[in-house]
């Protein structure tokens, strides 16, 4: 069983971002801004929070924006400056001084397994986490910090888990599960992606987190283009589950319980920038109170 500590965090960033069309056209949709920032700085801060601020980002065609985005601007930067603008300049100087970030090019959008594996080079023989670029979940909320725990304590890998209604769960992969006596946490026997309502093993959806051990890499490199010929992330978990701790295998699960968005999704997309704007200090009050004007109109009604 490998046991050293995960110091980096793998970001793919990479897919093509079909349901976002034509927006992600020639923007990668982690590039999509929630509120003022684009969705993946928020993932990025998530990570930096955890202590893990060695970040890989898995990019695809379209890349450039995210490296200028992770990198210094000096000429925005001094006109910011000589505009005495200081508040912006440091939103912006904030962005390049987060995290030590590094890229790393997929060259076909294969899958979100075929992505993870794009890490290895770069991530090695350690355990390592897994955001996904357009997953948010709410700050301060400590999931991945007990993803983290929980691998400490059992070694293997370790999925993020939510429970959605049974008519949500084809649009994930779900997982089988036991208790652990004395822990919070619960083992994965089994994992399905998307499954029918009719066949799921349970309400359980693994949404995107992970911490992930080294042994994956070998497993996705032999494992075969799954569901959309992609190479699946799920299968490859599938196999670690039925794997044994000697050799880097076992899963174990937390269940979160915040709230969580997929910002490629036009519906939870605008569910977040809604709830995160009405959470803001600086925006909240006024939007909130626009919003209720709103929501009573006549503009607002079905009828
Ligand atoms: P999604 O399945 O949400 O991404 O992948 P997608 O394929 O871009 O989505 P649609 O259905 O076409 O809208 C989850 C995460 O995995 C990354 C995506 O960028 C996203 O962060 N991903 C997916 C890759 O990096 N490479 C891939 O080949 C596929």
């Amino acid at each position: 069983m490998s046991s050293n500590r995960v110091t980096k965090a793998v970001i793919p960033a990479a897919g093509l971002g079909t349901r976002f069309l034509p927006a992600t056209k020639a923007t990668p949709k982690e590039m999509l801004p929630v509120v003022d920032r684009p969705a993946i700085q928020y993932v990025v801060e998530e990570a930096v929070d955890a202590g893990l601020d060695d970040v890989l980002i898995i990019t695809g065609r379209n890349k450039s924006s995210l490296e200028d985005h992770f990198d210094r601007n000096p000429m925005l930067e001094r006109t910011l400056f000589t505009k005495n603008d200081h508040d912006r300049l440091a939103s912006v100087m904030a962005a390049a001084e987060l995290a030590k970030v590094h890229y790393v090019r997929q060259g076909e959008p294969r899958g979100l397994g075929h992505a993870v594996l794009c890490a290895d080079m770069h991530v090695g023989e350690e355990p390592f986490a897994v955001l996904l670029g357009d997953d948010l979940i709410d700050t301060g909320n400590y999931v991945l910090e007990q993803m983290l725990a929980v691998r400490e304590e059992f070694g293997g890998s370790v999925l993020c888990l939510m429970e959605v209604h049974e008519s949500q769960i084809h649009l994930y992969g779900c997982a089988a599960v036991t208790p652990v006596i004395g822990s919070e946490a619960v083992k994965v026997k089994d994992l399905v992606e998307k499954p029918d309502t009719e066949s799921a093993p349970s309400n359980l959806a693994v949404i995107g987190r992970y911490v992930l051990d080294p042994a994956v890499f070998d497993v996705l490199r032999n494992t075969p283009p799954g569901r959309g010929d992609e190479i699946q992330l799920t299968d490859a978990l599938k196999t670690l589950a039925q794997m044994p701790a000697s050799e880097g295998g076992g899963v174990h699960g937390v269940i979160f319980k915040g709230r969580r968005y997929d910002t490629g999704d036009k519906q939870s997309y605008l569910q977040a920038t809604v709830r995160l704007a009405s959470a803001r200090g600086d925006l909240g009050p006024d939007f909130r109170a626009w919003l209720r004007e709103f929501v009573v109109s006549a503009e607002f009604r079905d009828d």
